[in-house]
């Protein structure tokens, strides 16, 4: 059928009548966002698809976001509007290259990112988010050593941080490798009063030159908290809309990517549109479907995460 002329209150209607949450990432376009019943990291949506009461869970974020709330919930529906919308984490850490790798290193605990697919959590101990990967890695026993999977960049923060070596999956994200270091030298030379916000997945010489690291909500809760009178934000541009939101009266700078180019949007998850979330709710579907054995494998190290998880 045609979209209704007015999709937030189409949205609103099919909510109700499905009994339907509706969690979405920082990274969602702003009119997601503010549909929205919860919008978090990815630890919070994490624990808010665990704890939810509702029938149907519309996932407006990514694939492995998803499959996550599927892991957790395999009795509800777990809608997200673009099937399509990946991860480049996540694409590049594929099972079978993941089990090779661990098989060269089998005294290994086996850290993973919650960014990848739930057949590489299968062959996990223990999931991470960014949020919460410098607490986790400090509690690992001391005599082991420890995989790190898939993004390199988090993982050299994690080892800094935490002071634990880590073997590192050479994987990175495609939105936060494209940030120019010229573009931030030039915003920081025009503000310098402002203060530098990035997102952990950045590459090491733009960690370099920021004030504060942390994972989205964290980068929010420090704007909010900050005296600063301005901030210049190394992470997809998306949580900006709540930064402003949250702290009125400042000045959110994003940064560019190499040529200038607005590249800086995951194009994965700004496939979800406000139309297509009105369309997953009206036909249910796309849905998340996964295998019951590759679910229960995949639980295990969620289900650790979120007991460590303070
Ligand atoms: P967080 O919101 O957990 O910081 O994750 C960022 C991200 O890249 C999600 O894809
Ligand atoms: Fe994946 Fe990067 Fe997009 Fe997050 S921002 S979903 S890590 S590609």
């Amino acid at each position: 059928p045609p979209p209704p002329s007015d999709l937030p209150a189409a949205i609103g209607a099919l909510r109700r009548e499905r009994n339907a949450v509706i969690l979405a990432h920082y990274y969602q376009d702003d009119a997601i966002q503010d549909i929205a019943d919860f919008i978090g990291d990815s630890l919070e949506l994490a624990r808010k698809a665990a704890a939810t009461e509702a029938d149907v869970i519309v996932f407006c974020g990514v694939h492995f976001m998803a499959e996550t709330a599927k892991i957790l919930n395999p009795g509800k529906t777990v809608l997200l509007p673009d099937l399509e919308a990946g991860c480049s984490l996540a694409d590049a850490c594929p099972a079978d290259r993941f089990a090779a790798f661990r098989a060269e290193h089998p005294e290994h605990i086996v850290v993973s990112y919650i960014n990848c697919s739930a057949a590489v959590k299968a062959q996990s101990d223990l999931i991470c988010t960014s949020s919460n990967a410098v607490d986790l890695v400090r509690q690992l026993p001391e005599n082991r050593p420890i995989l790190f999977a898939p993004d390199q960049n988090l993982g050299r923060w994690v080892q800094n941080q935490s002071g634990r070596d880590l073997t590192l999956w050479p994987g990175s994200c495609q939105v936060h490798e494209t940030f120019s270091e010229q573009a931030l030298l030039q915003l920081k030379l025009e503000h310098p009063d402002a203060e530098v916000l990035a997102h952990p997945e950045c590459q090491q010489h733009l960690l370099d030159l920021a004030d504060f690291i942390g994972s989205t909500s964290r980068l929010l809760a420090r704007a909010a908290e900050s005296e600063a009178p301005a901030f210049i934000v190394l992470t997809e541009p998306g949580i900006l809309h709540q930064m402003r939101q949250r702290v009125p009266g400042k000045a959110f700078h994003e940064v560019p990517g190499a040529d200038g180019c607005s590249c800086n949007a995951c194009p994965y998850m700004r496939l979800n549109t406000l139309e297509k979330l009105w369309r997953c709710l009206a036909e249910m579907a796309p849905a998340i479907e996964l295998e019951e054995e590759l679910r229960l494998r995949a639980l295990a190290p969620i289900e650790k995460m979120l007991a460590m998880s303070r």
